[in-house]
């Protein structure tokens, strides 16, 4: 799209519409309630829609988002799949399931044996269809009405009464399409959407359906465009910042209009500055850009410790009266990459402490829900997170809300694969018809967040290594970036050492290494002007709560098979990565907590924390993961996408032989044992390692593992502690087990040499010989009891705010029972329904929509929305258990 920037004033001012004063310049409505849903298509679709056959019908739809639209296909005369009847509105769909959205139809499962662990075990493929009905007002004539979709996995094709309207492939991207040349005011209308995601696109669970938001979009026919605004701040510091706006006017109207554009800055809702007038001349079904700048006296900057935001209000004038009104909330912030001193945030060092996450939320599957997505953020918070990488695909929108509020660094990325599949049909199918289109719609939508910090080009391209096709491509695609956003780096996530020699270094702002810790030095000396970062770390697995031991009838080598691609970075053969006991391990598909454990490719936190201490000049790190998510479960998996990692044959042969041999047990895990926080929200021991180091002048200890092991009375249990102090002594019983300090580059305190007796460990660490955190752990009792905890017992009664509640197997203390197991039966009195339950057991085939679920190791959750105000009891029952309940009120 090519725009006219003007900076002229004064011209004058010749509207060609009116507009009454009681319509309201904007709307934009929420139509997430009341769909149809269908799955499976009616026999006269017969393949006829499938990619290759719509390509030219759907690919019109992003001529926005192309520098060359000429290069698009011309759509077809007439209408597609008229024949089809779902597409039509007096197709009669009362028999289809009623929902609302944002809705992820795969999460519902049921989980499956015989789907791949890698994308949860759940069936996310196959064509669907969503229909709904839509009244509009007879004072829409005349006006522009747009849908817009934030997501919807994928594939999409959409039909407004009967005739085909546009769609968009990739099911990242949020996406606009404009139904006004087929909408009716004042009468019934009837939106169709098809999804059609194929089987193998995707290296983990994507989720499926329209998951997150819809939005009417009305609008005058003169009006600020898709994302329409552009805010940088060229020049920052305390004393005064220079806030630069580009606005684009859209013109859809059939004569040539001059606009007068205004831009006020507020301040916690107060205005701080105006920004020059400017006057466009747009021509008829064009565009044009206004552009101003103001200064802002004594800016309060955007800081992860103070996020402050300011927003900039637009409004569009046409003969004296305000034809559209555009509000964008923005942050004033620099941002510097350096080679020698990592990142800077307003002029200053800010080590990057961050996570990669996936777009699932657990038990919610992809359904975006935004009080989900905050309590991840406040969980990872505590723990010290200062940044998120989206791995590895654009995110909601309002995932970038959350953040730039909670002041969040984001890395925002793109995609997991250019030319080169991965999986088969995953993005490479389209990226040479789409690439362009899905980047400059990504960069347009989240380029005035002041959280993003980064634009990754993406994950582990298998072009890396390619030294024409890799530099050539990251170049491409960062000019795309610097295009529409000239302010950000880009970078990438290499998992290719090459990749930092070859020319992918220098075609980026940022190299991204992934797991190349030892590498880092060397990047220096061969790269000394190009920054660093850690784009992926650690890849350390673990099960909440699970901790494995030699046992002498054992041996050494019975779990030979399963820990050859598995390290182990331990000096006592206490330890084990699995067990074979029957009961648990092993044969229950579990990885133990001890946090020594990662697949070939990775390493333990602590030797990332010391590369990074080491290697100062790198600015900082994204752990693999955050929290659990569904689908990858290695190292139970059969994922051959996982030989992409391996450099070294040896190891890949092993991996590989190790990966047929798995194929051929019955692995029931379907999420990932990657997480320092699981599936369910609750946090691993991992969790305390972090937030040690992340968080030192937090005081705390953690202690693990727990003391509850009747069958090892006498045998060795070893003791970790993660403490933000620098030293700590262990007690048992009351008896000191000694004082210990932690080395440089030592970052847990360890007693491998415990010998186990029933009781109480209690942790003192100091720091700087004072005291500065304890911790106790006891002994827990047979489980007696239920406690109940919400997370929040205030909602919105919108359907929407959700409470998260965690059920505890107590002893008759109060103690936690560690091992527990017990099935937990939620139930609801008032007004309030159970959304879905989970445990966080990677293995688990129970519906997450069960109101019944078995705790795993002492905890289970209920998550709770209110369907109406009142008070909400939820009740949990366990059979020998006292039951318990929790009040929780909806407003
Ligand atoms: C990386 C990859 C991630 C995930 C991870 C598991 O190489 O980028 O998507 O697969 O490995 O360790």
């Amino acid at each position: 799209m090519k725009n006219t920037i003007f900076l002229l004033v004064g011209l004058p001012l010749a509207g060609s519409f009116s507009l009454s004063a009681a319509e309201p310049a904007r709307e934009r409505i929420s139509i997430n309630d009341g769909w149809r849903f269908q799955k499976g298509d009616p026999t006269e679709v017969s393949g006829s829609l499938d990619y290759p056959k719509i390509r030219d019908w759907v690919l019109p739809s992003s001529a926005a988002f192309l520098n060359d639209p000429t290069i698009l296909p011309k759509r077809p005369e007439g209408n597609l799949a008229a024949n089809v009847p779902y597409t039509q509105p007096d197709f009669d769909d009362s028999a289809w399931r009623k929902l609302d959205l944002p809705h992820d139809w795969a999460i519902e499962g049921p989980f499956k044996q015989e789907y791949s662990g890698n994308t949860g075990k759940l069936q996310y493929w196959g064509p669907v269809w969503y229909r709904k009905h839509l009244t509009l007002p007879a004072s829409d004539q005349g006006r522009r009405l747009y849908l817009d979709i934030d997501g919807a996995m994928s594939c999409a094709t959409v039909w407004c009464n009967g005739q085909f309207v546009g769609g968009w492939p990739y099911g990242y991207s949020s996406f606009r399409l404009d139904l006004t040349p087929y909408a009716k005011p004042c009468s019934d209308n009837v939106l169709a959407i098809r999804l059609d995601s194929p089987d193998k696109f995707s290296r983990w669970y994507p989720g499926a359906g329209i998951y997150r938001n819809v939005w009417l979009v009305k609008t005058n026919p003169i009006h600020v465009g898709q994302w329409g605004t552009d805010i940088t701040t060229p020049q920052v510091s305390t004393e005064v910042a220079k806030v630069a706006v580009k606005v684009t006017i859209d013109n859809k109207g059939t004569t040539p209009t001059q606009a007068l554009v205004k831009t006020q800055v507020l301040f916690g809702g107060n205005p701080v500055a105006d920004l020059p007038a400017q006057t466009v001349e747009v021509s008829a079904d064009g565009s044009a850009m206004a552009a101003a700048e103001v200064a802002v006296s004594k800016p309060q900057l955007w800081e992860t410790t103070t996020p402050n935001l300011y927003t900039a209000v637009n409004t569009v004038e046409v003969g004296g009266k305000v034809v559209d009104r555009y509000e964008t909330v923005f942050g004033i912030r620099s941002i510097a990459f350096t080679a020698d001193n990592g990142f800077l945030l307003n002029g200053k060092r800010a080590q990057i402490r961050g996570v990669c996450n996936h777009h699932d939320l657990g038990a919610l599957g992809a359904a975006w829900n935004t009080r989900a997505a905050q309590r991840q953020l406040e969980i990872l918070k505590e723990m010290g997170v200062n940044a998120l990488r989206t791995s590895h695909n654009m995110p909601a929108p309002e995932l970038l809300d959350l953040c730039d509020a909670m002041g969040i660094l984001v890395m925002d990325e793109s995609f997991d694969c250019w030319k080169v599949s991965k999986t088969g049909n995953d993005y490479a199918t389209f990226f040479d018809d789409w690439h362009e289109q899905d980047l400059r719609a990504e960069y347009r939508r989240d380029r005035n967040h002041p959280s993003v910090v980064m634009w990754s080009i993406g994950n582990e391209m298998r072009e890396l290594k390619d030294e024409v096709a890799g530099p050539a491509i990251a170049a491409q695609l960062t000019a795309i970036a610097h295009e529409e956003d000239p302010t950000r780096p880009t970078t990438i996530g290499s998992n290719k050492p090459e990749a930092s020699y070859n020319g992918v270094q220098k075609a980026v702002g940022v190299m991204g290494q992934n797991y190349q810790r030892g590498g880092y030095a060397e990047f220096l000396i061969k790269n000394p002007t190009i920054p660093l970062i850690g784009s992926e770390t650690s890849s350390c697995i673990s099960s909440r709560g699970e901790y494995f031991f030699q046992t002498p009838e054992q041996g050494a080598d019975q779990n030979a098979e399963a820990n050859k691609s598995i390290k182990k970075d331990h000096k006592n053969s206490a330890f084990e990565v699995v067990s074979s006991i029957k009961s648990e391990g092993r044969s229950d598909f579990q990885v133990s907590s001890y946090d020594l454990y990662g697949p070939a490719w990775a390493m333990i936190p602590d030797v990332e924390f010391a590369a990074l201490e080491k290697n100062p000049y790198v600015a900082g790190e994204f752990v693999w993961t955050g929290f659990d998510y569904l689908g990858e479960p290695t190292p139970y998996n059969a994922d051959v996408t996982n030989l992409l990692n391996f450099q070294d044959a040896t190891s890949k042969a092993l991996m590989e032989k190790e990966l047929r041999e798995l194929g051929k047990i019955a692995v029931p895990s379907r999420s990932s044992y990657f997480g320092i926080v699981d599936l369910a929200g609750f946090k691993k021991d991992r969790f305390y390692l972090y937030q040690a180091h992340w968080r030192p002048d937090f005081p705390m200890v953690h202690i693990l593992p727990h003391w509850t092991w009747p069958e090892r009375v006498g045998l060795g249990v070893p003791v970790f502690l993660y403490t933000s102090g620098d030293e700590a002594e262990l007690f048992l019983n009351g008896q000191s087990l000694g004082r210990k300090k932690k080395a440089q580059y030592e970052y847990r305190l360890r007693w491998d040499d415990v010998i186990y007796a029933p009781g109480e460990l209690k942790a003192v660490a100091y720091k700087n010989g004072k005291e500065w955190a304890t911790e106790v752990v006891k002994t827990a009792d047979a489980a007696t009891a239920l406690s109940l905890e919400a997370d929040r017992s205030l909602i919105a009664a919108d359907r929407k705010d959700l409470s998260y509640v965690t059920v505890t197997i107590r002893d008759q203390n109060g103690t936690m029972v560690p091992r527990s197991k017990n099935l937990v039966a939620f139930t609801v009195s008032g007004p309030g329904e159970i959304v879905a339950t989970d445990n966080g057991d990677a293995t688990s085939h129970a519906s997450f929509q069960s109101p019944n679920i078995k705790a795993y190791n002492g905890l289970a959750l209920a998550i709770i929305r209110a369907t109406g105000q009142g008070k909400i009891t939820v009740t949990a029952k366990a059979e020998g258990l006292k039951d318990t309940t929790v009040v929780i009120t909806g407003r």
